[in-house]
């Protein structure tokens, strides 16, 4: 079994770049580029772990997942004969995967996709993106574990989501795209991963309004074609980095990144008393003193986001005072505080809060990683731990960074990873 082996203690210092948004935009375009046959090019892709996941189910549909010559580069060759069908074993693996069931409709008519069911932190529905699929003209029904999904005609319409769900924007988006006639998006995600995903299909010849707003409006055209289009870059990965400086305490410099997309966490920083500071390509950090305790509860973007909830409750251990943390839009995603607890903090959780108390010190020791953001919180937590903290199944973590341990070493942090 892997494991992070983090010793804590060493301040921050130095310079990193943010890596592309490969989980949670990448993969949703390479789903997107089902739509237009023959070849897309991706620019910024990370071989993150769930990457490998999306590859393997492309292939299965029919695609060419193929890395270019150039770092960072992935190429995805359309065929013309697609086939539309997502296994449960990779489903099961990677929630994105449920992104090519808009597409898939869209280019065959039909599509069956295994029903991905809940995970480590929540039940995660898919309510809103069937609702917005039947409104569309589709037929839905989960036979045998699958989602079976057919169509005559898909034809515009005006979808009202409940929230501004990230999966249900995107499957709406990526099946309007090719749809007759006009669909509205009402209450439509604003995340900027929702932006470069409009961005990208606009560049395959979409035409969409008012991406980055709560209303998108998309007019459906005949056809698309394939693009080259560089992902944008890593708003969790930069958050987390700035985090890390906040827990380890150091002085570092962010490049890649737009302040917009991080501006919420930032702001709760600067509050909890770290210096942070835009330059012309990203952000600088410093974190000297300890920091004071401050309330978190997350919202869609531009709120706090959900991803940086664990990561902010690890700074939280050892800010001065307490604070109270509410989770609102997953509802379990607290499982994680049992392993800081294990470190030596005071922390206790009621359904969708937290409650943080500040302690002087935290000591390592073995934890465990539920999940991605939950196993990064653990890592940053070690960083400001006295002694050494084994991080275990860090394969959770490796599913969103593609090399969280370098990226921190790159900085002066003591983080390895030991197969
Ligand atoms: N929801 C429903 N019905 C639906 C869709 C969503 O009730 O039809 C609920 C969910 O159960 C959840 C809430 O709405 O409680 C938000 O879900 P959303 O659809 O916005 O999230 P997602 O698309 O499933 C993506 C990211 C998450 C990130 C959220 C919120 C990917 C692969 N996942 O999930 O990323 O937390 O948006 O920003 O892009 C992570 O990176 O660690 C991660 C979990």
């Amino acid at each position: 079994m892997a494991q992070y082996v983090v010793r804590g203690g060493n301040r921050l210092s130095g310079s990193v770049r943010v890596a592309g948004m490969t989980k949670n935009a990448g993969l949703k375009q390479m789903a997107a580029a089902l739509l237009a046959p023959g070849t897309t090019t991706l620019r910024n892709v990370t071989p993150v772990v769930d990457l490998d996941v999306m590859m393997d189910l492309l292939r299965g549909i029919g695609a060419a997942v193929e890395w270019g010559a150039d770092p960072g580069v992935l190429h995805v060759g359309v065929s013309e004969e697609l086939q539309p069908e997502a296994p449960y074993e990779l489903v099961s693996r990677m929630r994105a995967s449920i992104n090519v069931l808009g597409p898939l409709l869209a280019r065959c008519g039909h599509a069956r996709v295994a029903f991905p069911g809940g995970d480590n932190i929540g039940s995660r529905k898919l309510d809103m993106h069937f609702a917005a699929l039947e409104a569309m003209g589709a037929d839905l029904e989960v036979v045998h574990g699958f989602v079976e999904a057919k169509c005559n005609v898909l034809c515009g319409a005006r979808v009202v989501l409940e929230f501004p769900s990230v999966g249900a924007t995107e499957t709406v988006l990526t099946t309007a795209v090719l749809a007759k006639g006009q669909t509205i998006i009402e209450n439509a995600a604003r995340e900027p991963e929702i932006g470069d995903l409009c961005d990208f299909l606009t560049e395959m010849g979409a035409r969409i309004n008012g991406a980055g707003s709560s209303t998108i409006e998309i007019e459906g055209v005949d056809e698309v074609h394939p693009v080259d289009h560089a992902i944008v870059g890593d708003r969790i990965e930069a958050g987390t980095l700035l985090m890390a400086c906040g827990a380890a305490g150091g002085d570092i410099s962010v490049e890649g990144i737009d302040l917009h997309h991080v501006e919420m966490v930032v702001r709760k920083l600067g509050e909890m008393g770290m210096t942070i500071e835009p330059t012309p390509d990203g952000l600088t950090a410093r974190s000297d003193d300890p920091l004071r305790s401050v309330d978190v509860q997350t919202l869609p973007f531009p709120g706090f986001a959900t991803d940086f909830m664990p990561l902010a409750v690890a700074l939280l251990t050892r800010a001065e005072g307490t604070a109270i943390v509410t989770e609102n839009i997953f509802d379990s995603r607290f499982a994680f505080v049992d392993e800081l607890n294990r470190l030596g903090a005071d922390i206790k959780t009621e359904g969708r809060h937290a409650v943080v108390r500040g302690v002087e010190r935290l000591t390592g020791a073995p934890v465990h990683a539920h999940d991605v953001r939950a196993g990064a919180a653990l890592v940053l937590a070690a960083l400001g731990a006295d002694g050494e903290t084994v991080v275990h199944d860090p394969g959770h973590v490796d599913r969103g960074y593609a090399d969280l341990p370098g990226k921190l070493r790159s900085l002066g942090a003591e983080v390895t990873r030991l197969e």
